[in-house]
């Protein structure tokens, strides 16, 4: 039996290439993951290195040119009700307002709208949205923005959440706060989640372990655990093991020419 079969998210022997007519461009070189139910894995790496194609990977949205990809055991062959995504942008529809915007996948996929406006609701409200349910996106800022984006993930209750830099046109005070609401939601529902980010404090703050890639074809040079107690508050930051995990990854990352 796989190593990866009872794996939420399971990477083996994963190659990517993208191919053009100038050639291909080997992406991602031998990639193995393995994420259990319910962890929060965060993956950093220098720009470039494959991190954005990670995701595509993983939310079926390309398939591997060896190796292979499974959720729950199963081969991935294209997008999955399992899997939410988070992009680095929300990528709203100006025209709808914040709940036709989380509703859109249930509108997609022709799911029961009865069934799903209440969770939208919830989630507006755990997100702290509450009162902007038919307001527009041109009246919300970007972190309201961002979490309208996040609801929008996880409004169909997906297993696994996949975010692509989801709070990195944030200020660093909404950022903070956006980290919270991230943790506490993560808590509530326990979802399996991974999280691309810049930010070794972002992911010491939210994981727990750490994929450190190195640059193109990107590899995982480094798989660190963060071993402290939950919730996660920002006095933890200033803690002997928070510094201990990000200067591991911090040198994990200098040794490739890469600084925070
Ligand atoms: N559609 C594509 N066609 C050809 N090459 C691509 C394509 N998408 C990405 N690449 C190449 O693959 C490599 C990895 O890209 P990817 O977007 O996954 O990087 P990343 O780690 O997400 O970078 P960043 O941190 O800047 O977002 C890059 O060298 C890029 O040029
Ligand atoms: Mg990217």
């Amino acid at each position: 039996m796989s190593m990866t079969a009872d794996a939420v998210i399971g990477l083996e022997g994963v190659h990517l290439s993208y191919g053009s007519r100038r050639g291909s461009v080997a992406a991602l070189e031998d990639i193995g993951i393995t994420a259990r139910p319910g962890e929060f894995i965060a993956v950093v790496g220098p720009s470039g290195c494959g991190k954005s194609t990670l995701l595509k990977l993983i939310s079926g949205l390309l398939q591997p040119t060896q190796g292979v990809v499974r959720l729950n055991g199963k081969p991935v062959t294209g997008p999955s009700p399992e899997v939410g995504v988070v992009f680095q942008s929300p990528l709203l529809m100006p025209w709808r307002n914040v709940l036709a915007n989380i509703l859109l996948p249930i509108e997609i996929r022709g799911l029961d709208m009865a069934t799903y406006m209440p969770k939208a609701r919830r989630l507006i409200e755990l997100v702290g949205l509450s009162g902007f349910a038919d307001r527009h996106p041109y009246e919300l800022s970007g972190g309201m923005q961002q979490r309208v984006g996040l609801c929008r993930a996880l409004v169909h209750d997906p297993e696994v959440l996949l975010m692509d830099e989801p709070f990195g046109a944030l200020d660093a005070m909404t950022r903070e706060l956006m980290n919270d609401e991230l943790q506490r939601i993560w808590m509530e529902q326990r979802k399996t989640v991974l999280l691309i980010t810049h930010s070794i404090s972002e992911a010491v703050y939210l994981a727990d372990r750490i994929l450190v890639m190195g640059p193109r074809p990107g590899r995982i040079i480094g798989d660190i655990t963060v071993d402290l107690p939950r919730p996660r508050t920002l006095d933890m930051s200033e803690s002997v093991e928070f510094a201990r995990v990000a200067n591991q990854v911090r040198r994990l990352l200098s040794a490739i020419g890469q600084m925070d």
